[in-house]
C-alpha cells in the first residue's frame, strides 16, 4: 500500500526492541512505550501547519510561528492509550477523543463499546491522529477509518508500532483510490505475519495486557 511510511530512527528501533523482549518487565515496558510516543509525536508533528506571528522579547520584536491546525488525538482503547502521552505533552492544544474497541476472540472482528469525539467545525482540515500500537487483521483500523470518513474527516493519520502484512492488505483492499487520499499510516515496523490466533509475529505479544499488567 502506497500510503504507509515506516519510520527509520535508531531510538525508535532501540525502544521497539525493548518492547519486543518477553523479559522486559511491565514498568520498563510502560516507560519505553511512553518514550516512543514522544519520538513519534516529534516526528509526526514536524508536518503541522503554522502561521507567522510576532512577539516582543525582552529586547525587541521577533518573528515567530504558531501552529494553526486543529489536531484531534484518537487512541483506540485500550492499547492506544499507551501511545498518547507524548502527543499530548508536546502539543497540549490537541483535543483528545476515544474509540473503544475490542477484538472478539473467535471472529477477531472489532466490537465497539465506546466513542467520544469533540464537536469540530473544520472537519475537512482538522488533523486526526489515530493511535493504536498494533495493526493485526486490520479490522480495528478499518472500522475506525470508516467511522471517521463518514463523519467527514479528510486528514486521518494512523500511528502504530507494528503492522502485519495481512492487516495492511486488508486495509488496502477495503478502500478505493479516492478514500485512500483521506488517510495515511505511519508505523515503526511491518512484521512477518499473523499467527492463527491473530497475533503479529514476531510482534510483542498483547500490547494492552503488557501496558496495563493484565496478563
Ligand atoms: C488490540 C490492539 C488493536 C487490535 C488490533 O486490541 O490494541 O486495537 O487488537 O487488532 P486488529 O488489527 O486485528 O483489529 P485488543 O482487542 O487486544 O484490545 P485491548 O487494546 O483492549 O487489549
Ligand atoms: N493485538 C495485540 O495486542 N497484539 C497482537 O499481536 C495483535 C493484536
Amino acid at each position: 500500500m502506497k500510503n504507509v511510511a515506516v519510520i527509520e530512527h535508531p531510538l525508535v528501533a532501540h525502544y521497539l526492541t525493548i518492547l519486543r523482549d518477553r523479559q522486559t518487565p511491565s514498568s520498563e515496558f510502560k516507560q519505553s512505550i511512553d518514550r516512543l510516543s514522544y519520538l513519534l509525536a516529534a516526528i509526526f508533528y514536524a508536518e503541522l501547519k503554522s502561521e507567522k506571528v510576532s512577539v516582543i522579547t525582552p529586547l525587541k520584536p521577533a518573528a515567530g510561528e504558531k501552529v494553526k491546525q486543529s489536531v484531534v488525538l484518537l487512541p483506540i482503547l485500550r492499547a492506544g492509550l499507551g501511545l498518547t502521552r507524548g502527543f499530548i505533552d508536546l502539543f497540549p492544544e490537541a483535543k483528545i477523543s476515544h474509540m473503544g474497541l475490542y477484538r472478539d476472540e473467535e471472529s477477531l472482528k472489532p466490537i465497539k463499546y465506546y466513542f467520544k469525539f469533540p464537536a469540530l467545525k473544520d472537519k475537512k482540515t482538522a488533523k486526526v491522529i489515530v493511535l493504536d500500537p498494533m495493526i493485526a487483521t486490520g479490522g480495528s483500523v478499518i472500522f475506525t477509518l470508516e467511522y471517521l470518513m463518514n463523519m467527514g474527516f479528510r486528514d486521518i493519520n494512523v500511528v502504530s508500532l507494528l503492522c502485519a502484512p495481512e492487516g495492511l492488505k486488508a486495509i488496502d483492499n477495503r478502500f478505493d483510490a479516492k478514500e485512500k487520499k483521506y488517510f495515511r499510516m505511519l508505523t515503526c515496523s511491518i512484521d512477518e505475519k499473523l499467527n492463527d490466533r491473530g497475533y503479529i509475529v514476531p510482534g510483542l505479544g498483547d500490547a494492552g495486557d503488557r501496558i496495563f499488567g493484565t496478563i
